[in-house]
């Protein structure tokens, strides 16, 4: 994780460098810090936890310099303190860094050997050292390149150089890096939201490229220290407002949203007129395909694990879904008959862009699922299908989850109809319903202050469990996931049969669980799963669309989400549980935005 930042100007940078920072502070907020080149000198400023510190220190001591980078750290090497803290600088050299060096314990061995010694306690230090050291006897296309080829792992590198005041380096292995084009300035940043509010003409590293940036231009070389050339892609404005109005959070804003955002994507596939869904062109013709195979990470897996339930309901297509830092080391057995679908909201997460390249290694069709549509996913796969939800800020992922959901719900319904494995009417009713889901969460979103209420009930609980079964039990997967992540308590979603396997050990006299009780063909066994809950003293939270009465003398808590069909109420069930999280986080006083210990873009294995 991490974010860097680099600009090379014609006036100070500093102050563009914080706004840049702050937008990239959802890859990490562990420390934050900014070097530039002063009357000749380097001069760094860094500090433990958030850029806010950084710009009262700045405040106070001010940065000049028309040149320089800028650091906001997730902690991997080191604990997070302001030693550990980027850039990390020599005399001569000062270095922003993204990823993990993954042989930095010998380079630290070797240049120790060679008199040199270290001030903190991370793998970064290693390239100041190494820069610092080639710079001696080399010149500074031949430093950087070498310097590059004795790193192994995954990085995006931006540096400064005291003796070249007028320029910035970037390199990026593994790691995002984006290059922005100013008049009369140039930029990096590990995305090109850090830069949109400065330019919105950006070109993209690619694996072993490095670039170096002048005022007046920028010069892009290979792994071969050959000059290259690049694309440059012009952004679009539309999403030039990440603000949170008058919402207290990201988060809050983001929940609050999905009945627009899952309105537009909706719209955006779907053709009203013939009640068909425009997805074309798929990598393979959908009745060749032998094989589904979905890959993700976290909550982007979660939403695999439903598609997963739709393809099997909908298609005659084999499936598999996958937690991408496992795939990427198995012994997969690729067909070229096969699909692989990746799904990442910020289409820059490591062990996803990991198995996406296998993936092409071994030349087989590949579709990109993503919110960010200039993300390294994005611009690997074969096919690509945004979701667009709009920028998702909150390091806890919502309307991206509902947003990938729709997105392979139809993609499903697509493939199934080019197969013929679904009759017309069915087909046209299911896009029916669809069509009314934004009503159907924007009645479910009214609901707030329900979850609100029972929410008291987690605040005291040393752990909870989320049941569902069939279409629900992704989603309860995903409650679990939300509630760990933003509240800090222990909780687990089960398959709610799986319960009597083991996990019905952990139920204690007042323990509260979330039972996801539909009124699907799944219904009555989940009742009695709840029930055998509800014996042994389980307060239980049961969130369904069965209005009946019958029960409820026996459940703490019963959350009501409108009715539809069973395949698409999955999306009304992820409303409550992610209100429950939130409402959980606020009342413990958590930091609802930025949870301690994660980041927003997972750029590291
Ligand atoms: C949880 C969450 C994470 C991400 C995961 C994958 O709320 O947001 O579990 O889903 O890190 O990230 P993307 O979708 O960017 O690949």
């Amino acid at each position: 994780m991490c974010g860097i930042v680099g600009i090379v100007s014609n006036k100070s940078v500093s102050a563009s460098i914080i706004s840049a920072l702050k937008k990239l502070e959802y890859r990490g907020y562990d420390s934050a810090g900014i070097s530039t080149i002063s009357n000749g000198q380097i001069s760094e400023q860094k500090c433990s936890g958030r850029v806010d510190n950084l710009e009262k220190i700045l405040f106070q001591n001010p940065s000049s310099g028309d040149l320089g980078i800028g650091h906001v750290r997730w902690a991997t090497h080191g604990v997070p303190n302001q030693v550990n803290a980027h850039p990390h600088s020599s005399e001569v050299v000062s270095v922003v860094h993204n990823g993990i060096i993954e042989n930095s314990d010998e380079l630290r061995k070797e240049y120790k050997e060679k008199g040199y010694s270290f001030k903190s306690q991370t793998d970064t230090e290693v390239i100041t050292i190494m820069l610092t050291d080639y710079l001696k006897k080399e010149n500074l296309i031949n430093c950087i390149h070498k310097t590059l080829e004795k790193l192994e792992g995954s990085f995006a590198l931006g540096v400064i150089f005291k003796d070249f005041d007028n320029l910035v380096v970037g390199a990026r292995r593994g790691s995002p890096l984006a290059v922005g084009y100013g008049h009369n300035e140039n930029f990096i940043g590990s995305d090109s939201y850090a830069l949109k509010s400065m330019t919105n003409k950006i070109s993209y590293l690619d694996d072993g490229d490095f670039c170096i940036l002048f005022k007046e231009k920028v010069e892009f070389y290979n792994s071969d220290k050959k000059k290259i050339n690049k694309q440059i892609f012009e952004l679009s404005n539309e999403d030039n407002t990440a603000d949170k109005g008058d919402y207290r959070d990201f988060m809050s804003k983001e929940i609050n949203e999905q009945s627009i955002t899952t309105k537009k994507c909706i719209n955006e596939y779907l053709d009203k007129s013939r009640n068909d869904i425009n997805i074309y062109n798929l990598p393979i013709d959908p009745k060749k395909i032998n094989k589904i195979r979905l890959i993700a990470c976290g909550t982007a897996y979660h939403s695999c694990l439903m598609a997963k339930y739709w393809i099997e309901e909908f298609t005659s297509l084999d499936v598999e879904a996958d937690i991408a830092s496992e795939f990427r080391y198995r012994k997969i057995k690729f067909n070229s008959n096969d699909l692989y679908i990746f799904v990442s909201q910020s289409g820059e997460t490591a062990d996803t862009y990991a198995a996406l390249e296998k993936c092409k290694k071994n030349q087989v069709k590949t579709c990109g699922i993503v919110n960010v549509v200039e993300s390294s996913i994005a611009r690997m796969a074969d096919f690509v299908l945004p979701i667009h939800a709009g920028p998702e800020i909150g390091v806890a992922s919502t309307k991206a989850f509902i947003g990938q959901l729709i997105v392979l719900y139809l993609l499903t319904l697509k493939i199934s109809k080019e197969r013929n494995d679904i009759i017309d009417d069915e087909y046209l009713k299911l896009i029916l319903d669809l069509k009314k889901l934004p009503e159907l969460i924007e009645e479910t979103l009214n609901k707030q202050k329900d979850i609100q209420l029972i929410a008291r009930d987690f605040i005291e609980a040393k752990g909870t469990m989320y049941l569902g079964r069939g279409y629900s039990y992704p989603i309860a997967m995903e409650g679990a996931l939300k509630l760990k992540e933003l509240s800090y308590i222990h909780a687990e979603g089960y398959a709610a049969g799986e319960m009597k396997h083991g996990p019905l050990a952990l139920i204690e006299d007042g323990m509260p669980v979330i039972v996801l009780a539909p009124k699907d063909r799944f219904f009555e066994k989940t009742i009695s799963n709840m029930q055998e809950v509800i014996a042994r003293g389980g307060k239980v939270l049961m969130i369904t669309d069965d209005t009946s009465k019958t029960m409820n003398e026996n459940i703490r808590f019963k959350f009501q989400i409108p009715k539809t069909n069973s395949t698409i109420n999955s999306f009304l069930l992820t409303i409550p549980i992610q209100f429950l999280a939130y409402h959980v986080a606020l009342l413990k006083n958590c930091d609802i935005d930025k949870p301690r210990n994660l980041a927003k873009s997972v750029t590291v294995e």
